[in-house]
């Protein structure tokens, strides 16, 4: 369990680099790490370096932080992330968003490749995720509460910001940019869904599954921070017409859309 130390440390680290206010931080899903070429004047942190951080295990997550401009705003950009099926607790894999907000970062865009349920969606659609259901079997907040970061039993009820889903909503159509609103809902993974696995998701209300986000929506939630989410549909999830899935699929489909997905989030910092 990381303590309130282990936060502070991680930060000094890098406001001893990064010195200014930062206005946004945006964690980059599998295959969408292209946001990183936009930023301009970018300082470049490998996690390695930080204190407190893991090791990030997998292809296509470049595992560094970079810090720079967008549309004149500074942001921090998280390239790669940890997950739960690497082996790591949710405790752990959360510590950069404590980290984060710990510089002073109130307003958080997080993103994902996801599998497409709802069978109106296809591959390579965009979807703001409007809500989530946990089924992840585990929460970051099991444990001891620090009082300083947030509450024991924190509030969900406005998990994904409004104003933010209104405003992603309003940049994609100002950009002819299609988007998807839907439900997010996270198993642990590493497995891909069998097929009654995803006939379940769906029929609690998912509308995209992946394997990530909500420790670290649950966490921002916890300190009170404004979150955007975001997911890439990679694939199609459908119980009843299932094809073989590999996470080579879901990077290609990532690459593919992500010259909108990065035009959205620029356009959507600009205006955050
Ligand atoms: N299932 C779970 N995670 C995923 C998928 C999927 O179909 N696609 C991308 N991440």
């Amino acid at each position: 369990m990381k303590s309130i130390k282990d936060i502070e440390s991680a930060s000094l680290y890098i406001k001893d680099i990064f010195k200014d206010n930062i206005d946004i931080a945006v964690v980059l899903g599998s295959g969408l790490g292209k946001l990183v070429e936009f930023i301009e004047e970018p300082i470049k942190i490998k996690y390695s370096n930080i204190p407190g951080f893991p090791k990030s295990t997998v292809k296509g997550h470049a595992g560094e932080m970079i810090i720079g401009k967008i549309n004149g705003k500074n942001i921090l950009a998280m390239n790669g992330r940890f997950h739960y099926y690497e082996g790591y607790s949710l405790n752990t894999i959360t510590f950069p968003i404590r980290v984060i907000k710990n510089l002073g970062i109130e307003k958080l865009i997080i993103t994902n490749a996801a599998g497409g349920m709802n069978p109106n969606f296809e591959a390579g659609d965009l979807m703001i995720i409007n809500d989530h259901i946990n089924v992840m079997g585990d929460s970051p907040l099991i444990g001891k509460n620090y009082d300083e970061l947030g509450p024991r039993f924190p509030d969900m009820s406005k998990a994904y910001c409004k104003e933010y889903i209104s405003l992603a909503n309003t940049v994609a159509e100002e950009l002819n940019i299609k988007v998807r609103n839907g439900i997010y809902a996270p198993v642990s993974g590493p497995t891909y869904e069998t097929p009654a696995e995803l006939r379940y998701l769906r029929l609690i209300g998912g509308d995209a599954v992946g394997m990530s986000t909500v420790p670290e929506v649950i966490v921002a939630n916890h300190m009170s921070m404004k979150v955007l989410g975001i997911s890439v549909i990679t694939d199609m999830a459908l119980a009843d017409n299932l094809e073989p899935l590999d996470h080579t699929r879901v990077m290609e489909t990532a690459n593919k859309a992500t010259d909108k997905f990065v035009k959205l989030v620029a356009g959507i910092i600009n205006k955050m």
